[in-house]
């Protein structure tokens, strides 16, 4: 396997350490309930346990000095031998709502393999190297998906987010931050500075169907897809559900479902393979049966790899919502949640991750990533790469998401081999 620079073999990793890890990480939040699937979404109990078993994984078998920043990010760096930023290896711990064990938490059990590695053989890179967990990378009820990554890269700030509170219950965020070893007052202090870290290395599932269809275990990212999200609002009026002739009726959820509809067709009109549209969420107010829906949330997100495509996709649905607006005789309100730009992750992470497959034997693809990463945040500040592991079938977000152990295993020799390469080639004297 790999040999460091200073002449350390740290030959391959450990898969059977792998595999009980992944085990162990998905006691949080497991529900039997919900079809067996998973919940550690930002501020549950299940999130700030498996913050607790992180921690304590890179202190105690790692040796690793761990802090909580005030986005409460958890960092573990293991010092270089020379003075130079940091090459780091991360992803996220928290999940969606009955989600898979293998999203966020592969990327971690394999910076935190590779990592140990290089501790058991005695084996300092040039480098430090730090592993992070970034906090709330999913959508979540205090409507901020990415606050770790977007707050380390320096691209949210503490007033964007000071009112923030959980839509269903309440909570403020700030509260939640500090129950994560967090503070919000402080949250433009969990920026990094960009001289301070040298590359950014995330390993993932690809969550899509590419690389298992094709039977290649491994896949280098080169850009991670834009996404936008609004809120959409639609009043109507809420009546008694016997009494009120359909002709009087200003239906919100009927309204609701034209834009569903309509949206959905503006996305397929938009074109192009990569250019995606989901209405994923929806509330109804007041949800009853006898009542004539009155009013109707939902949030639309829109995924592209151009601003082109993205604008397109809007312009056909502000069509739609005037046409429904006045069909229906409701109103509209549309507020914007997220509108993050595509990246492009850095040749030299790319280069190193091909090298690092091709030096193991194993085929690999070059692919984009359609899903959202915290990398695409981290590649505004730093040379950020990521390697993708097949996904069985292509299914994630659901709790059948999984990836074969043999395919894990080779994705963690990648990512150590690339990480040796990055080593030496970085920062070079
Ligand atoms: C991240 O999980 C995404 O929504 O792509
Ligand atoms: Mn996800
Ligand atoms: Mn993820």
């Amino acid at each position: 396997m790999g040999t460091s620079a200073a002449g350390f073999d740290v030959q391959g990793v450990n898969s059977g350490r792998i595999a009980q890890r992944l085990e162990e990480l998905a006691r949080f939040g497991r529900s039997e309930a919900s079809g067996g699937g998973w919940f550690r979404g930002f501020g549950t109990e299940a999130e700030l346990r498996a913050r607790e078993w992180l921690r304590d994984l890179w202190h105690k078998a790692l040796g690793l000095e761990v802090r909580v920043d005030p986005a409460a990010n958890l960092w573990g760096t293991l010092p270089g031998r020379e003075t130079l930023p940091a090459l780091v290896l991360g992803s996220h711990h928290d999940t969606v709502p009955n989600g898979g064990q293998f999203d966020g938490a592969l990327g971690l059990v394999l910076a935190t393999e590779v990592v140990q590695r290089l501790v058991e053989v005695g084996c300092r890179l040039r480098h430090p190297v730090q592993v992070v967990s970034f906090t709330a990378e999913e959508p979540n009820p205090f409507q901020v998906s990415t606050l770790g990554s977007r707050a380390a890269a320096g691209v949210l700030r503490g007033v964007d987010v000071r009112g923030a509170v959980h839509i269903r219950t309440g909570v403020s965020l700030r509260d939640a931050l500090q129950a994560a070893g967090g503070d919000l007052d402080r949250l433009n202090r969990a920026r990094l500075d960009p001289a301070s870290v040298s590359a950014y290395l995330e390993c993932h599932i690809e969550q899509g169907k590419r690389l298992w269809s094709r039977g290649i275990p491994l896949g280098v990212v080169t850009g991670i897809t834009g996404i936008y999200r609004e809120e959409v609002v639609v009043e109507g009026e809420a009546n008694h559900a016997g009494t009120t002739l359909m002709a009087d009726r200003r239906d919100a959820l009927c309204a609701a479902a034209e834009l569903v509809l309509g949206f959905e067709e503006a996305v397929v009109r938009g074109g192009g393979e990569e250019i995606v549209g989901t209405i994923g969420q929806l509330e109804v107010k007041p949800n009853a049966p006898n009542i004539v829906p009155g009013c109707v949330s939902l949030i639309l997100e829109v995924r592209s790899p151009d601003r082109e495509g993205t604008a397109k996709v809007l312009t056909a649905f502000d069509e739609c919502v005037r046409r429904v607006e006045a069909g229906r005789r409701v109103q509209v309100r549309r507020v914007r949640l997220l509108d993050q730009e595509a990246s492009r992750m850095d040749p030299a992470v790319i280069g190193a991750l091909e090298r690092a497959a091709a030096g193991l034997g194993e085929p690999y693809m070059l692919l984009s990533s359609m899903a959202g990463h915290d990398a695409t945040h981290m590649a505004r500040i730093t040379r950020a790469g990521m390697l993708f592991v097949p996904s069985v079938g292509g299914k994630s977000h659901c709790p059948e998401e999984e990836s074969r152990m043999e395919d894990i295993a080779k994705a963690g020799d990648a990512l150590l081999r690339a990480l040796l390469i990055l080593d030496e080639e970085l920062d070079a004297r």
